[in-house]
């Protein structure tokens, strides 16, 4: 037997301003996305934004509804988007935020095991790593690659 270990790097950041400026970009647009939440079940608000390789910015916010699964976090729900809209351009880049009552949380909004997948599978599409900014009102940690946050990716099919 052998023990493995395995090593994930991340950045970490206490202000956006801390940013490079195309990260605070997408930071603030994934903030201002909160905006576009519907959660009336919750009432936790998370908004995401996705920048495409050509630099284009697409948000998305979550969506709740009675039929609980019916719902969708913020994070598919702009990844969907920009999939749909823009099929061909990579996503090279995910920032995500959330807070009660579309306040900002103290705790970096990370994202579900689902959404994870999801990023794994456009990051593959598109050829290129896509990073991932995870923010939080003083607190913000940025992974370089989706595989940073779901190690051992499914991709074998
Ligand atoms: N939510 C997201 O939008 N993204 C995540 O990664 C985790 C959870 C949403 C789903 C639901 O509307 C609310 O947050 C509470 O789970």
């Amino acid at each position: 037997m052998t023990e493995r270990l395995i090593n994930i790097k991340y950045h970490e950041y206490t202000s956006l301003e801390e940013l490079e400026e195309k990260d605070r970009e997408l930071a603030k647009a994934a903030i201002e996305a909160m905006k576009g939440s519907y959660a009336p079940y919750s009432h936790f608000n998370v908004g995401a934004a996705v920048r495409l390789s050509n630099g284009l910015i697409v948000k998305g916010a979550n969506q709740e509804n009675a039929a609980f699964p019916s719902g969708l976090c913020a994070e598919r729900t702009a990844m969907f988007s920009a999939g749909a809209s823009y099929p061909d351009k990579a996503m090279v880049s995910i920032a995500i935020a959330g807070g009660v009552m579309g306040r900002l949380a103290k705790a970096p909004a990370t994202p579900c095991g689902a959404c994870r997948q999801v990023m794994a599978q456009y990051q593959l599409k598109g050829g290129k790593p896509m990073s991932v900014i995870m923010i939080g009102d003083g607190q913000i940690w940025k992974f370089d690659k989706v595989d940073d946050i779901l190690p051992l990716i499914f991709d074998s099919i």
